[in-house]
């Protein structure tokens, strides 16, 4: 079973956010699993030299585009055991940004192209499947069938897209359509991108691919839904046959409290852990206190992680005997609110606004809760990330979150943490109070809750094993 594996970000080489964790980790596990994978991804200018340098120019030829004929460099090289191809191409990708230049419908139109007009050029390796994510790939199963459906080499590929976040489609103007992509001027591939009226990437892609994931089974069905289909969710349900839900995994290697470089103490039960909190409460210029619940909020500032909720309720929170820490960055008005507050309770609360790999690290290790109210989240790594360190988890139940969290039961002692379901500021304040009152009792609970936590399985294992399973269907309908 041979798998390109598309991505446009992948953990070392280039990383916003959990889709290039994801990029990073997944190929791996396949790998582990027997899967021969390989991972395709655009040759950015920001792709640390030592990795660059480790790569070598495998062909170079010229990428259709329209009317254009595009230079492009196919570079490979091995990586932690891993295969890596990537597209260079100067003019598309040595950008300051890897999203958000005004051309990025072009830029990410070449990637795809190129990347199908690269398997005629690897050595060795002829894909079964093609595995896309998210609209900067999901040209691909379209392009495949619209430009390769008389190619021999690339008559039985299947194509397969993940959606890591419907809220991104990838939309833009007609013009795109027709001079960029070059794609046939009516019929069936023209109704396929029309949306209102204009053309949308992921909406193609998914009524192109030959199968479509989403990384939480809560995710898959909730996308079949108004609230989170983001106007699509006529043809998710129309789709649904072919649509699943899979749960990402953490790197369990990078996420180890047992050998993480990054933090003050490593440990590998709940009882040791309590040794890195006093650390970083010293770090940050809040006063040392352990019996003080810690709660910690490790995110990007957008609005889909549901931090109007926590704004809203901060005056409360800051008026009970809490500490609480936000590590990142974002928009403005989270930015300004978390400083305001922060400025505020100087005792209290610390807010570092940037993102830094080793203090995420050091918050997941000393914290005792991290909250994550998130307005939507297809699957969500820092509840995961923080259940690893036993720092407890208090979630909005939607997405990955819900599939993920199970509630901490007080009768039977089970769960692993906090979860509300509305979104709503007062059903969130109303979970961190009951979260502190069972932190701050005398029995053991909070300890069974933290070894619960860290004892909760969110390695790639079980993912890996489903995407297999999927794999091996859709090569089945070829026999
Ligand atoms: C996106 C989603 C997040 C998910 C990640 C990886 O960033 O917002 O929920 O965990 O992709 O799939």
């Amino acid at each position: 079973m041979r798998v390109l594996y598309v991505i446009s970000e992948a953990d070392p080489f280039i990383k916003t956010g959990g889709l290039g964790e994801v990029g990073g980790s997944f190929p791996l596990a396949l790998k582990k699993n027997g899967v021969e994978v390989r991972v395709i991804l655009p040759m950015y200018s920001k792709i640390a030299l030592e990795l660059k340098e480790k790569a070598a120019l495998l062909a170079s030829f010229k990428v259709p585009l329209g009317w254009r004929r595009q230079y492009c460099g196919l570079q490979e090289l091995i990586h932690r055991d891993v295969h890596y191809y990537l597209i260079d191409n100067e003019y598309y990708f040595s950008r300051p940004r890897v999203y958000g230049e005004y051309d990025d419908a072009e830029r990410f139109g070449f990637f795809n192209r190129a990347v199908l007009e690269s398997i005629h050029r690897f050595s060795n390796f002829k894909p079964d499947i093609l595995h896309c994510n998210d609209w900067h790939t999901a040209l691909i199963p379209v392009m495949l069938k619209e430009f390769y459906s008389s190619d021999l080499l690339f008559i039985n590929i299947r194509t397969l897209l993940t959606i890591h976040n419907l809220n991104y489609q990838g939309i833009y103007p007609w013009e795109i359509y027709f001079d960029v992509l070059g794609l046939p001027e009516a019929g069936l591939c023209y109704q396929r991108f029309s949306f209102k009226d204009v053309i949308n990437f992921l909406k193609a892609g998914i009524l192109y691919a030959d199968r479509i994931t989403t990384v939480s089974p809560t995710y898959a069905s909730e996308i079949q839904h108004p609230y989170y289909g983001e106007e699509l969710e006529c043809i998710l349900t129309a789709k649904k046959d072919l649509l699943t839900g899979i749960l990402n995994g953490i790197d369990y290697e990078r996420y180890n409290p047992q050998t993480d470089p990054y933090i003050y103490n490593r440990y590998g039960s709940y009882a040791q852990k309590l040794q890195n909190k006093p650390k970083l409460q010293k770090d940050l210029g809040l006063p040392v206190r352990p019996e003080a619940p810690l709660l910690a909020v490790i995110s990007r500032l957008v609005p889909q992680k549901g931090l109007d909720l926590l704004v809203h309720i901060m005056p409360q929170i800051m008026a009970m005997d809490v500490q609480m820490a936000v590590l990142g960055d974002g928009e403005a008005q989270y930015e300004n609110s978390f400083r305001y507050y922060a400025g505020l309770n100087l005792d209290k609360m610390s807010f570092i606004d940037y993102y830094d790999e080793a203090l995420a690290h050091k918050f997941y290790a000393a914290a005792d809760m991290v909250l994550v109210p998130s307005r939507y989240e297809p699957c969500g790594l820092t509840q995961m990330i923080a259940m690893r360190y036993g720092a407890i988890p208090i979630v909005r139940e939607t997405g990955g979150l819900k599939d993920s969290v199970i509630p901490f039961n007080k009768f039977t002692g089970a769960g692993n943490g906090f979860s509300f379901a509305n979104y709503n500021a007062h059903e969130l304040l109303y979970t961190v109070q009951n979260a502190v009152g069972v932190f701050r009792e005398k029995s053991s609970r909070w300890e069974t809750l933290a070894e619960n936590a860290m004892r909760s399985d969110f390695s790639w294992e079980r993912s890996a094993k489903l995407y297999i399973d999927l794999y091996t269907a859709l090569l089945e309908q070829l026999s």
